[in-house]
C-alpha cells in the first residue's frame, strides 16, 4: 500500500524510510493495548502521502533544497495525527479493518479505542510542542478541531438526501483538506518563507486534500475491500453520501427511496452501487477531483521552479490515477 517505491518519490525514498524508523520510536506505550493502537501506524504501513507532501514542500522551499530536521518531524508528526483521527474515524464509520488489518475498536472496544486515538493526538502535540515555533503550533493544532467539525458535519446529514455538494466539500475540508493544507503551510513556515508563499502553499494543499477525499470516496464504491485495505461500500452503509451518490441523485431521483430506507440491507447496497455506475456520477466525481488538482498546480505552476516541483506536480497526478 506503501507509495513510495514510485520514482517520483525517489528524491525522498531515503526520507520517508527513515520516517519508518522514527515513528516506530516517537511512539513509547508502556502498556500494550496503547501500543496496540500504535501498531496501528507501524505494522501495517499505509501510503504515508501526507509525509510525503512535506517532504516535498521542504525540498521545494528551502534555500539549498536540504530538509531541515524540523521539517523531518513535522512530516512525522502529520502521520501520526492523521492515524490518529484514522482511530477515530474508524469507531464512527463502524470500520472493521483499516490498512489491511483489525481496527482498534475492533481488536479491542470502543473505550479503548477513544483512548487510543488520543493518545495518539496528546503524542503527535507534545512533539509539535517541542518544534519550538508557536505559528506552527497554531497552525497545526487547528487541524483536530477541524477534524471534530468535519466529523459532526458528516453525521449530521447521515442519509439526508437534501446534501449538497457544498456541504460535502466543506464537511470534506474539514475531515481531511485542513491536515494536508496545514501541513504543507507549516513546512513553508519553517523554511522562513513569507506569508504570500505559506498561503500559497497552503491552498495547494486545501485543493489536493479535497482532491484525495472525492477519490477516495469514489474508490469506496468502485473499489474492492482487498485493494483498499478498508471495506469497500461503507460510506453507503454509514449513510455517508458523497460526490458519486450526490451526482447520481441528479440523474435517478428513484435512489432517493433507498437513501430513505438507509439501505436496508447488502442488496440495496449493492443495487445502489449498480444505479450509480449506470450514471455519469463517477465520471463527474472524477472531473470535480481533477478540478482540484488542476487548482493546485495552477498556484505553484510558473512561481516555483525548481527540479522539485516537478515531483510534487507527479504527486499531485498519482492521487487522481489511483482510480484509472
Ligand atoms: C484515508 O487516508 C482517509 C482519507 C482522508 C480519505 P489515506 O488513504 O491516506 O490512508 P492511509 O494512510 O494510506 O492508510
Ligand atoms: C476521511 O474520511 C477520514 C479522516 C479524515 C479521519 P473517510 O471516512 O472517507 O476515510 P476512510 O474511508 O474511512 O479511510
Ligand atoms: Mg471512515
Ligand atoms: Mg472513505
Amino acid at each position: 500500500m506503501t507509495i513510495y517505491t514510485n520514482n517520483f518519490l525517489s528524491s525522498i525514498n531515503k526520507e520517508l524510510a527513515q520516517l519508518n524508523i522514527n515513528l516506530k520510536k516517537m511512539i513509547v506505550a508502556e502498556h500494550p493495548i496503547l501500543y496496540a493502537a500504535a501498531e496501528q501506524l507501524f505494522k501495517a504501513g499505509g501510503k504515508r502521502i501526507r509525509p510525503a507532501l512535506v517532504l516535498l514542500v521542504a525540498k521545494i522551499t528551502t534555500t539549498d533544497t536540504k530538509i531541515k530536521p524540523e521539517q523531518k518531524r513535522l512530516a512525522e508528526i502529520t502521520e501520526i495525527i492523521h492515524t490518529a483521527s484514522l482511530v477515530h474515524d474508524d469507531i464512527i464509520d463502524d470500520c472493521e479493518k483499516r490498512r489491511g488489518i483489525n481496527t482498534v475498536h475492533n481488536m479491542f472496544n470502543h473505550k479503548i479505542a477513544v483512548l487510543a486515538g488520543d493518545f495518539l493526538f496528546a503524542q503527535s502535540s507534545w512533539y509539535l510542542a517541542n518544534l519550538n515555533n508557536l505559528n506552527v503550533v497554531k497552525t497545526i493544532s487547528k487541524v483536530i478541531t477541524d477534524f471534530a467539525e468535519g466529523e459532526v458535519q458528516q453525521g449530521s446529514k447521515h442519509f439526508d438526501n437534501k446534501i449538497s455538494i457544498q456541504d460535502y466539500i466543506e464537511k470534506s475540508f474539514y475531515k481531511t483538506a485542513s491536515l494536508i493544507a496545514s501541513s504543507c503551510k507549516a513546512t513553508t513556515i519553517l523554511s522562513n518563507c513569507n506569508k504570500n508563499v505559506q498561503n500559497d502553499f497552503y491552498l495547494y494543499g486545501k485543493h489536493i486534500g479535497l482532491a484525495f477525499q472525492i477519490i477516495d470516496d469514489i474508490l469506496d464504491i468502485v473499489s474492492c475491500s482487498e485493494n483498499l485495505g478498508k471495506p469497500a461500500g461503507s460510506d453507503l452503509k454509514n449513510g455517508n453520501l458523497t460526490a458519486p451518490l450526490i451526482f447520481a441523485l441528479e440523474e435517478k431521483p428513484e435512489l432517493n427511496q433507498l437513501i430513505n430506507q438507509e439501505f436496508q440491507n447488502t442488496a440495496d447496497i449493492n443495487k445502489t452501487i449498480r444505479m450509480i455506475k449506470q450514471t455519469k456520477a463517477i465520471q463527474k466525481s472524477k472531473d470535480l477531483a481533477e478540478e482540484h488538482i488542476q487548482l493546485a498546480i495552477q498556484i505553484l505552476k510558473n512561481k516555483y521552479s525548481n527540479k522539485n516541483i516537478e515531483n510534487l506536480m507527479l504527486t499531485s497526478y498519482y492521487i487522481l490515477d489511483r482510480i484509472s
